[in-house]
This record gives structure tokens, C-alpha cells and sequence, in this order.
């Protein structure tokens, strides 16, 4: 029996405020620190290093012209091309950072005349979307998402972190940790999913894994929380549009996983394109300077998103560039990504007295700090290795890892996976079997497609190339030809099983790539139609960046398996599950909808005050229903998602019963244990992944119908049964109320320990004072 334990969001924040290092788990490479010293006696190591760098942070300011300070404030795109003029400006300090791109020798050459040949040797932050790896991709963040691993997410982050320093980077725009409820929006793709919970959970993880333990270390790079704030709420899931969140749920939901961040040491975090209730978050000086640096306290660096600055002009917040470079440093923006308004307008706004200079030096400070922080005045630039290669096989072993723990088992009729290896012939159908660039997803522009392992080839591997029949059907997932379709059939007709790669290509999910429809694109399910006719099990393999509504291709599959964009190693990982190698234990991070019409659709909202009647479920979708209920729910579909936040199944059986807790009432100041037994009645060896919820029942603000406050993977083996425990306290309870402080108000609560938000064994207790 292996527990990996997650603790609690406040105990998970007290541990990064506490020290002595972040959790365990990100301590692979920890190195020991000294032991602290008396109380208030002597200055901590730690302090003493943060002292000595405000100390040369200081020096460097004073000796800084403006010119210098806004070259600070400016990163670039990479050119392209290094030539005369660039590094002119390099020299010249025109940027303090430059961003995706160049080989190493290229930065190494620009680091060298930044350091040594700028008046004040300032050296460069290289920065890079490293999203969800590097050279080794693993499965897109909302996959990871489904893995409810942090501990193997931060193990994937260090990978990353460690393949990109060693190509002289030392900054990542990751992670990302908008709350996506609407799978519309393309970016869900690169979402940690709906809950803030379960998304601050493993964007610390992250944070961690990039940032290990000590900035300056070899291997770890400043991470970027991002997008500050509010992104994922996009009206009508289109990207870049308007979002409208109140404070309260802004500071419950929104910002939560933005703040665990803070408490995880976050190095850096990226404004967000969108407006938010009519302030865009690029010149929004609550969200900026009230809540990240009045708030928060937070003293790194805040980059816009690309171009950012000079948007607020399209935006109608800006009259010109000039006006949006006052509003964006103004709310407390340090650095400008690749629109040039700061550099070219800062200097007339000072002048014109219509900028205070100190906001200039708040900005450079935090810029220099980091620098400082990361040691770049210090460290000589990685040398490239002789003879490594990347991806390696450790890097690769946690890339399949994390593809294995990432897939989620929606249906498995009559128990049709796992499939026998003495299985016969297999027929592989469907665009996505052997798609290298569309199995990595989103943000996979720096790897080597010919690392790739796709399914067929994986499946080669296992069967040989006798058994396994590949007929594709479709060129690719949107494509609506019938052309390949009779080859297909016979391809069905001439194999035992019939493994169907279906979904959404890499290009259909990601930034400005959002949809209005949310069915499998293309002639897909007619192409399902028609193999099912051979009378053979169909086995679904779903690649997408997001929820799709699968209707009634989900009803005509024996089995679906949702692997998302799983990697470089998807294709091992596939087929560990389908012949039960591994077994899928995955759970849904967001909801799945039954059509478009329901969404936005999470497990976290209100109940109102006619809430649906689950007695009114099973409506055949498309056939409205004549007599009107007055209830929360639709009269032509199933007020019921899909398939809900939480769910997974397995190939064995979990049982959980005997809900204990550890006293009816939890006072203010006071812990509460609620615990389960788990037993694995099954036959295989499985992970499960236990999920604690609670339910403020009455509140001076009505609170969501659930909400999860905890979460276990825990490994069984046929037969055994282990106790799971989790401790709630009242801060875990807390919501901002009415007068935006946060509270937890005396009162009954339910709780529930279950395998996904719709189930589980339910109790009670009392918050009293
Ligand atoms: C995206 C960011 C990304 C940046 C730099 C923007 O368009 O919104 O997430 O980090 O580009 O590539």
C-alpha cells in the first residue's frame, strides 16, 4: 500500500510559509540547508543572502540611467536572426530579456555581450513557453491535471526545468493556472482544470518542480504564474473576451490557486489579456497592486502577456501608447512583453511629470531581484554536454508515467478492456493513431517529433506487425471524407477488436483556437458508425485538449478511454492500460457536458432555490419533454453533465465504507479527522484516487453544493483495504463573505469521502466557536 498525502490547502500553505524546504516531494535534489539559528538571535542564511542581494540590487539602481531602467522593463521576442544590430542593442542594455528561441551557442554569445561588454554588465532573463515539457512533452497540464498526482507533476516539472537550463533558459511562462469551467475555450487545454483546489494543488507542484529548492541551483528556472487573473472566465468560451467575476468568487476561485502560488515561492507571474469587470488585468490595480503586492507581498516580477500593454488601447482603456504604458506601470506592470510603449514613452511621461520615477525603480528592483535571485550575474552559462541526449530514458519514464496516470476510463461495457495479449488481430482506425505532432498537443514547439511513440507504433511493439491492421479512415480529425471509409470496414471485419483513435488534433485546442461546437470533429463519428457495423468491439481511444460532448458515439463504443494530448510517451502508456499493464486511474479535473447548451457546467455551484430533481433524469437527449416542472433544469436534455468532476473508473473494484470522523463539532481554532476504509475488491493491482468534500449547509452567503477540500492517489492490491484520513480545519471552510473577509461561519456542514462529486459516503458535524 503506497498513501501519498496531500494535505490540506491551509496546511499546504503553512508548509511553504513554515519551512524549513517546500514539501516533501519537491525535494528530490534538496540540498540541506543549515539549521536556523535562535530566534530573533542572528539573521538566517536565507535572510542573510536576501539582504546581501537587496545590498547589490541597490548599487546597480543608483548607477542605472533611465535608458538602462526601461531596457530592463522590455523583453523581446527572439528575432531570428542575431545579427550586428541586435547585438548592438544588447550591448546598449535595450533588453532586459528575450523570450522562446536561439540554440545555445546563440544565447550563450548575447549573455557574453551583456555581461561583459554593457556599461553595467547586466546579464539577460531567457524566457520560453515551456508548458508542458520541453524535449520530453508530457501530457498537455489539463491531462496531468487528471492524474491527481502532484507529487509525479512536480517530478515532470523538474524534467522540464532541467532539459531547458540546459539549453540556457532560465525562465518559464508556466504554470498556468486559470480556472477553466467552459471547455469551449481553447486554453482549457492548458488549464489545471475547474477546481481551485485541485489546481492550486498542482500548480505548486510545479512551481516547485521548476523552481526546486533554491533559484540559483543548477536546473531550476523561475516559473510564471499566470494568466493574473480571471483568463479561463471568458464570455462564450472565446478567447481573449471579457470576463465579469465578483469579488467574491474572484478571491474563492479565481485567484486561489494565484495565491497558493505566492505561498509556493512563485518567482513571477504574467497578467492576463482579458478584462475584468471592465479593468483589463494589464493595467488592473487591484488584482495588481491591492491584492499581489499590498496583499500578498509579493516582490518578484510581473510580465504582461505578449503585447499586452499596447492592447489596452484596443481594449478602450488607452488613448495611445504613451496613456498605456502610464496605466500598466501605474497598476504595478514591471516589464513589457514585445510592444515597446514603456521604452518608448516613459521618458516623455517623466518628464511631463505625469509618472512617478520611483515606479520605475519599484519595477527595475523587481526585475534585478530576480536576476540576482536566479544568479545570472554569477553563473557562467551551461555548457552543452557531449554525448546527452534528450529526451532520456529517466525523463522518459516519468513522461509515461504521468500519460498513465493521466488517462481516464469514461465506459467499460462487459468489462471489454483490458484486452488479452493473446487478443488475435487488432484493427487501428482513426486519425489519431499515428500522429506524432497531434498527440503533443498545445505549446509543443521545441521537441524533436521523432521522439514521439504513438500508439501504433506501440502497439507494433507489443503485438508485432502481423497482428495489427492500420487503416486510418481520416486524414485527420476534421476531415469529412467517406473516401477511407470502406477500407476501414474491412479492416474491422478482418480483426478481433477494433482500437478507434478518435478526437481533436493538436491544432484545435490552445490559445485563440477556441470551438463552438464540442462533438468530434470531422466525419469521426460517422467513421465509428461504420466500423461498428463489422459487429466487433470497438475500443475508443480519445485524444483532445478538452471535454468533448461524445453523445452517441459514446453509447455504440464497448469502451472509451480519454487520454487527452498524452506526450512524447503516449503511445507506450496507451497500451499499458489496454492490456492492463497499468490500470487507468485518472479522474476527471473538470466536468464533461452533455451538449453545449449546458455550459458553463461544474460541480461547484449553487444549488438554488428550485434545485432539479434527480427523479427527472433520462431524458432521451433532442426529445423535449412536454410537462413543465418548474425546476433548475432543461426541458430537451439531462440537467446532469456527462460524466462529472472526479469520476474515473477502473479495471478493479473499489469499495469505500464505514465513514468515521473524529467528533460531531469542529471548533473555530479546533481539527477534525474524517477518515474511510478503502478496500480494493477486485482483481487488479490499482490505484484509486479518494476525494474529500464538504457542504457549508447555511451561510451569510449560500456556498456551493460541494467542494473539495482534500485528495489521496492511494495503491491497492487485490484484497487489501487501507484507512484514509483526512484533518479539516476551519480555515479549510473559509469563504470571503459579503465584506470580503474571509470567514468560516459556525454552523452544520456535510461531508462526504467518495470517488468522484457526485457520490460518497456522507456525514456531518458543527463548526461552533
Ligand atoms: C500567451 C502566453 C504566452 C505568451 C508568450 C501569449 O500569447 O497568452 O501564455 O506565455 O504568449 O508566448
Amino acid at each position: 500500500m503506497k498513501l501519498k498525502a496531500i494535505p490540506s490547502l491551509a496546511i499546504f500553505a503553512a508548509m511553504f510559509l513554515r519551512g524549513p524546504g517546500p514539501l516533501a516531494f519537491a525535494q528530490q535534489e534538496a540540498t540541506t540547508r543549515a539549521p536556523r539559528s535562535g530566534q530573533g538571535v542572528r539573521p538566517s542564511p536565507d535572510a542573510l543572502v536576501a539582504t546581501d542581494i537587496e545590498n547589490r540590487v541597490r548599487s546597480l539602481l543608483d548607477r542605472m540611467t533611465l535608458e538602462e531602467k526601461l531596457g530592463q522593463m522590455s523583453q523581446a521576442a527572439y528575432p531570428g536572426k542575431i545579427d550586428d544590430r541586435f547585438k548592438d542593442e544588447i550591448r546598449h542594455g535595450r533588453w532586459g530579456s528575450l523570450f522562446n528561441g536561439g540554440s545555445l551557442e546563440e544565447k550563450t554569445q548575447l549573455q557574453r555581450i551583456a555581461r561583459e561588454e554593457s556599461r553595467l554588465g547586466i546579464p539577460i532573463l531567457f524566457g520560453q513557453d515551456v508548458i508542458h515539457g520541453y524535449k520530453t512533452v508530457f501530457p498537455i497540464p489539463l491531462g496531468q491535471a487528471a492524474s491527481w498526482d502532484p507529487e509525479l507533476v512536480s517530478r515532470a516539472a523538474r524534467v522540464a526545468a532541467r532539459e531547458v537550463y540546459a539549453h540556457g533558459v532560465r525562465w518559464t511562462f508556466s504554470p498556468m493556472m486559470d480556472i477553466a469551467r467552459d471547455p469551449r475555450w481553447g486554453r482549457i487545454a492548458e488549464s489545471l482544470g475547474e477546481d481551485p483546489y485541485l489546481a492550486s494543488m498542482l500548480a505548486a507542484a510545479m512551481v516547485l518542480g521548476y523552481q526546486g529548492d533554491s533559484l540559483a541551483a543548477p536546473g531550476s528556472i523561475a516559473a510564471c504564474a499566470k494568466h493574473y487573473v480571471g483568463y479561463g472566465a471568458a464570455e462564450a468560451g472565446r478567447d481573449y473576451n471579457s470576463t465579469w467575476i465578483p469579488e467574491s468568487l474572484l478571491r474563492d476561485v479565481y485567484l486561489k490557486p494565484f495565491e497558493i502560488a505566492r505561498q509556493a515561492g512563485v518567482a513571477s507571474y504574467m497578467t492576463a489579456f482579458n478584462s475584468l469587470n471592465g479593468v483589463p488585468a494589464t493595467a488592473n490595480a487591484f488584482t495588481l497592486r491591492q491584492v499581489l503586492r499590498k496583499e500578498w507581498g509579493f516582490q518578484g516580477l510581473v510580465v504582461s502577456d505578449y503585447t499586452a500593454v499596447h492592447e489596452l488601447i484596443e481594449h478602450g482603456f488607452a488613448a495611445d501608447a504613451k496613456d498605456a504604458a502610464w496605466k500598466a506601470i501605474d497598476a504595478g506592470v514591471d516589464m513589457e512583453m514585445v510592444s515597446t510603449d514603456f521604452h518608448d514613452h516613459v521618458k516623455s511621461l517623466i518628464h511631463g511629470k505625469q509618472l512617478d520615477p520611483r515606479l520605475i525603480d519599484d519595477a527595475v528592483r523587481n526585475i534585478l531581484r530576480l536576476k540576482f535571485r536566479l544568479g545570472l550575474f554569477d553563473l557562467e552559462m551551461p555548457v552543452a554536454e557531449k554525448g546527452s541526449v534528450m529526451p532520456a530514458p529517466a525523463a522518459l519514464e516519468i513522461a509515461r508515467k504521468l500519460a498513465a496516470e493521466s488517462l481516464v476510463l469514461l465506459k467499460n461495457e462487459n468489462r471489454a478492456l483490458p484486452l488479452a495479449r493473446a487478443v488475435g488481430k487488432v484493427a487501428v482506425i482513426g486519425p489519431l493513431a499515428d500522429s506524432p505532432a497531434d498527440q503533443l498537443g498545445a505549446w509543443a514547439m521545441f521537441t524533436d517529433q521523432g521522439a514521439v511513440r504513438t500508439p501504433l507504433a506501440a502497439l507494433r511493439h507489443v503485438l508485432g506487425e502481423k497482428r495489427v491492421v492500420h487503416v486510418p479512415g481520416l486524414k485527420n480529425s476534421r476531415d469529412t471524407s467517406v473516401d477511407g471509409f470502406a477500407a476501414a470496414l474491412g479492416a474491422a471485419r478482418s480483426a478481433d477488436v477494433v482500437l478507434l483513435f478518435v478526437g481533436e488534433e493538436a491544432t484545435l485546442s490552445g490559445e485563440a483556437h477556441s470551438r463552438a461546437f464540442l462533438n468530434l470533429p470531422g466525419a469521426q463519428e460517422a467513421l465509428a458508425a461504420e466500423v461498428a457495423r463489422a459487429g466487433k468491439p470497438v475500443i475508443a481511444v480519445v485524444m483532445a485538449g478538452r471535454p468533448l460532448t461524445l453523445g452517441d458515439f459514446a453509447r455504440r463504443v464497448s469502451a472509451i478511454l480519454y487520454a487527452w494530448h498524452p506526450g512524447t510517451m503516449g503511445g507506450p502508456a496507451i497500451v499499458d492500460a489496454l492490456f492492463g499493464d497499468v490500470v487507468p486511474s485518472g479522474k476527471l479535473p473538470v466536468t464533461f457536458p452533455r451538449a453545449v447548451g449546458q455550459v458553463p457546467i461544474y460541480y461547484a455551484h449553487l444549488n438554488t432555490g428550485r434545485p432539479p430533481s434527480p427523479k427527472d433524469l433520462g431524458i432521451v437527449p433532442g426529445s423535449p419533454r412536454a410537462q413543465t416542472i418548474y425546476r433548475s433544469e432543461y426541458i430537451d436534455i439531462d440537467y446532469k453533465p456527462a460524466y462529472p468532476f472526479g469520476f474515473g473508473l477502473s479495471y478493479t473494484h473499489f469499495d469505500l465504507a464505514n465513514l468515521r470522523l473524529s467528533a460531531r463539532e469542529l471548533p473555530l481554532g479546533g481539527s477534525l479527522t474524517v477518515s474511510a476504509d478503502l478496500t480494493n475488491s477486485g482483481r487488479f493491482e490499482a490505484d484509486e484516487v479518494v476525494q474529500l468534500y464538504t457542504r457549508d449547509l447555511v451561510a451569510s452567503v449560500s456556498r456551493p453544493v460541494r467542494e473539495l477540500k482534500g485528495f489521496r492517489r492511494v495503491h491497492l492490491r487485490p484484497g487489501q483495504k487501507v484507512t484514509v484520513s483526512f484533518t479539516l480545519r476551519p480555515p479549510d471552510l473559509a469563504f470571503h463573505d459579503s465584506r470580503m473577509r474571509p470567514v468560516t461561519e459556525p454552523g452544520a456542514f456535510r461531508v462526504w469521502i467518495a470517488a468522484d462529486s457526485t457520490s460518497g459516503l456522507e456525514g456531518e458535524f458543527k463548526v461552533v466557536r
